[in-house]
């Protein structure tokens, strides 16, 4: 390793280094056979800084890693920026209160890939979508017409029985919490301004058949480190946490906040209804950014229970294996799931030198209690799995779970179809690719979603 590799952060080095080109590849290797029912495309944003330096993992361009299937084929595999201002200007300040803080369009565009009402969104929570073409080339920037005048999530839920989609967005200046809600014709129909405690760093929420629920926890902007360019959210000790309950058309008024224990969640697995009660599972933190920028604690999967008659929040301990980037199908979310997915060991493992992980896929059985487990390999880690149903699914698992899986033996990627109803460590079908880097989300778009 050179000097300057050492000289680098650890999220620069390995399998998080950036990679300096844009591919197209046509012509794939696959082994295993692509079901022929599967058309559309896999896609995954991630942060790949166009300078080749980020001061902050979350802090890198957008870069999407895109694989076309159609007729068991796969078609291409691309490798895309998503055309932020600041790909015209690589030197432009990223931590930047009299611009990029506040020009919503001056997204890194880094965080997540959606499908919805026949776009593609690139998605980064402190400012407008990005919409994508097929191609995974840029259109541009959407404010919904003129109706979005602030931030929009990452994590946006989209209904499977109605198809709206609702989000929220989040400022560093009042209002700090906007909810946001988009039909199914992909309108932005609903604004509301809710009040929370101060300026949050709201990085996810939950939806049900009726509700959503905002987290409002204790990770909150800080003026002092943004004046100086850092990352500008820390832990507090003050300000408490607390679950905001809200009828989906519903406003600041007609929002319930049940208190609970200071803790952090960036990722729920999914919410849902069911006796008067509302069921979260989340991805649970003790804490983040208390000491320091990269004080990230080992996440494990809780349920949160919250009685509405009685007001008060149970907090159960599922696994304590560490686990991040928790999933259901996409048809579950906002109903009763049984089965959920999560990457093991994440963050661990990704920033280990030279990278030894046994990367694995969890499945968690949330009937039986019940974890099992894609084994990928020594070396090797996937990233989040997103899951497909097959054409005629005779249960809830009955699927394929789709990632991109790095090998450190070997420096390079592959996308793999795995089996979620057997778990089996043999994939379906994978596709050689060259070195994807790790990133945050992806998701499987159907072209019949966006095309
Ligand atoms: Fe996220």
């Amino acid at each position: 390793m050179s000097t300057i590799e050492e000289e680098l952060p650890m999220h620069l080095r390995g399998n998080w280094a950036p990679l300096q080109d844009e591919r197209t590849i046509t012509s794939l290797k696959v082994t295993g056979t692509i079901p022929t029912e599967l058309d559309g495309r896999y896609l995954r944003n991630g942060a790949n800084p166009i300078t080749g330096f980020s001061d902050h993992p979350f802090l890198g361009d957008g870069m999407i890693h895109g694989i076309r299937l159609r007729d068991g084929q796969a078609e291409w595999y691309r490798n895309r920026y998503v055309q932020t201002p600041f790909i015209a200007q690589p030197d432009r300040e990223v931590i930047d209160m009299e611009d990029s803080l506040t020009d919503m369009t001056s997204s890194k565009a880094n965080t997540n890939i959606v499908g919805h009402a026949g776009q593609i969104l690139a998605l980064e929570e402190g400012h407008f979508p990005y919409v994508l073409d097929g191609d995974l080339d840029t259109v541009g920037p959407t404010d919904y017409s003129g109706k979005l005048t602030g931030s929009f999530t990452a994590h946006p839920k989209i209904c499977p029985t109605t198809g709206e989609m609702v989000g929220f967005g989040y400022s560093l200046m009042e209002p700090y919490l906007t909810y946001l809600r988009v039909s199914a014709a992909g309108e932005l129909v609903q604004v509301e301004n809710i009040t929370v405690g101060g300026p949050t760093m709201m990085h996810d929420f939950n939806m049900t058949e009726n509700h959503v629920i905002f987290m409002d926890l204790p990770a909150i902007f800080d003026l002092e480190l943004a004046i100086k360019g850092e990352m500008p959210i820390r832990w507090s000790d003050d300000y408490g946490a607390r679950l905001g309950v809200m009828p989906r058309n519903g406003n600041d008024a007609s929002v319930v906040w049940y208190d609970i224990d200071p803790c952090y969640v960036f990722h729920p697995m999914n919410a849902y209804e069911e006796d008067g009660n509302i069921v979260i599972d989340v991805a649970r933190l003790s804490h983040i950014w208390r000491d320091g920028p990269m004080d990230f604690p080992e996440p494990a999967l809780h349920r949160w229970t919250i009685d509405t008659a009685s007001g008060r929040v149970t907090d159960d301990r599922i696994d304590d294996m560490p686990a991040e980037f928790p999933r259901v199908p996409d048809d579950r979310v906002g109903v009763k799931h049984r089965y959920g997915y999560m990457m093991a060991n994440a963050a661990a493992s990704a920033f280990e030198e030279p990278m030894s992980a046994n990367g694995a896929i969890l499945k968690y059985d949330l009937e039986t209690g019940k974890r099992t487990s894609v084994e990928v390999g020594a070396g090797r880690l996937p990233g989040e799995s997103s899951f497909v149903p097959k054409a005629n699914a005779t249960s809830e698992d009955d699927g394929y779970l789709m990632t991109y899986v790095f090998d450190a033996n070997t420096d390079s990627s592959e996308f793999a179809i795995f089996d979620a109803g057997s778990m089996s460590n043999d994939p379906v079908a994978t596709v050689e690719l060259p070195r994807v880097p790790f990133g945050f989300h992806g998701n499987w778009v159907p072209s019949a979603t966006a095309d």
